[in-house]
């Protein structure tokens, strides 16, 4: 019976290796989905072994790692018990909604800090790192912004948008994702560029722009770049990670005050064009820039797994920890947030939903604030990582 260890190592190098003969594979096999290697492995019984009972913060912090999660004012004062969870478990929070424009800016002049602060003092008063998400999105503006921001006053909107809010919690912050998913090379513009209204208005310039005014407002947090859609061995992820890597070049070779990427990470139970060699190359190139790495939303999207909850838990453990595996191995990697913590508030029961209606499963804790296998990965994945 092969040790968890060796197994999962095992695992890698059967991946990593199979990476080549995978592509002899996919030329000459029919399926879309190629087995994914560790699923072969997974065969045999993988127990997910875990030793002792420490919370996943306190065997991130033995590698010098964070690890931390996403989380809402509304689910934490009418849950005390995912308050505890929350505070057990993690050692950094993030707003899952709350630091977004259509939270803070109800009207074009006014700014409502009430949930943010709320949360930023929950995260002080638990002794937790706090984290901002996102002062530049295409996404979550508020009802006026169609009506009020155009190409004469985005710019004024951007920058006053930025200072307002980073002044307001600086000191406060660990980092903040400054720009999120300036990215879509589906959109069809030059360069790959996300169609957004600040690319519209401003041309990618606004990028260096929103980071140089970061800087200014808040020079203690860490400024980083928040993407989506890195983590595959698909078409388009890889065009994906050559754009960012030119992205982050070029804002480097100009001295833009950026340092770190922030990688997403919702990861699909499902997807099994996962190349660890491609990834790990992708992070050692982004840490060659000097540049930190974060893992800022990781969940595992179940929607398209069997019903059985037996067989889904262990799936979604093995990508948590086949993937947490090969991200960790990059000592540039300095921190972990799941986008929530317990399969009790997750944006995925909204946004994908099961077709046998059961209930999703992406996260650590189940819905009663218990430990599932899912967490035992990433204990697992923590204990295995290199020190920092
Ligand atoms: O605040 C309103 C509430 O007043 C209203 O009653 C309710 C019902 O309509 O909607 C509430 O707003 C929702 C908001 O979450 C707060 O709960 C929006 O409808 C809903 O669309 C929004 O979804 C968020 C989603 O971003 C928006 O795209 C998810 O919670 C959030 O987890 C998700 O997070 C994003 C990251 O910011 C960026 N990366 C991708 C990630 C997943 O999409």
């Amino acid at each position: 019976m092969l040790k968890n260890s060796s197994l999962s190592r095992r695992c890698f190098l059967h991946v990593s290796l199979s990476g080549l003969a995978g592509a002899t594979a996919v030329a000459v096999g029919k399926n879309r989905y190629l087995m994914y290697p560790c699923q072969a492995l997974d065969k045999p019984k993988r127990d997910f072994e875990v030793h002792g009972l420490a919370p996943l913060r306190k065997r991130a912090a033995a590698k010098g790692l964070i690890y931390g999660a996403a989380s809402m004012q509304d689910y934490l004062v009418s849950d005390k018990n995912l308050e505890a969870s929350l505070k057990s478990e993690c050692n950094i929070l993030v707003p899952e909604n709350e630091l977004k424009w259509d939270f803070l800016r109800p009207a074009p002049n006014k700014f409502d800090f009430t949930r943010g602060d709320w949360l930023a003092q929950f995260a002080i008063r638990n002794g937790m790192l706090f984290r901002g998400h996102t002062l530049v999105w295409h996404q979550q503006q508020p009802q006026w912004f169609k009506e009020v921001v155009n190409r004469q006053n985005a710019e004024k909107f951007l920058v006053e948008h930025i200072t307002t809010v980073t002044k307001h919690y600086a000191g406060q912050m660990h980092s903040w994702d400054v720009v999120n998913e300036a990215i879509e090379p589906n959109d069809g513009l030059k360069g790959g560029w996300r169609r957004s209204p600040w690319f519209e208005f401003l041309g990618s310039d606004y990028i260096e722009l929103a980071y140089q005014v970061a800087a200014q407002a808040d020079p203690k947090a860490m400024l980083v770049y928040n993407e989506n859609d890195l983590e595959y061995d698909t078409p388009k992820h890889e065009t994906k990670r050559t754009i960012v890597l030119k992205l982050l070049e070029r804002l480097k070779s100009r001295g833009t005050p950026i340092h770190a990427l922030g990688v997403q990470s919702h990861l699909m139970g499902h997807e099994t064009h996962f190349n660890p060699k491609k990834l790990r190359s992708f992070l050692s190139n982004v840490a060659s820039l000097g540049l930190k790495i974060l893992v800022t939303e990781l969940d595992v999207i179940d929607q398209q797994l069997p019903s059985s909850t037996y067989e889904r838990d262990r799936i979604v453990a093995a990508r948590y920890e086949d993937y947490l595996s090969v991200v960790l191995d990059e000592r540039a990697v300095i921190a972990v947030l799941t986008w929530g913590l317990s399969d009790r508030r997750t944006w995925l029961s909204m946004f994908t939903p099961r077709s046998d209606k059961t209930p999703v499963r992406p996260l650590p804790l189940d819905s009663n604030l218990q430990r599932k296998v899912a967490w035992n990965a990433m204990a697992r994945a923590f204990d295995h990582a290199p020190k920092r």
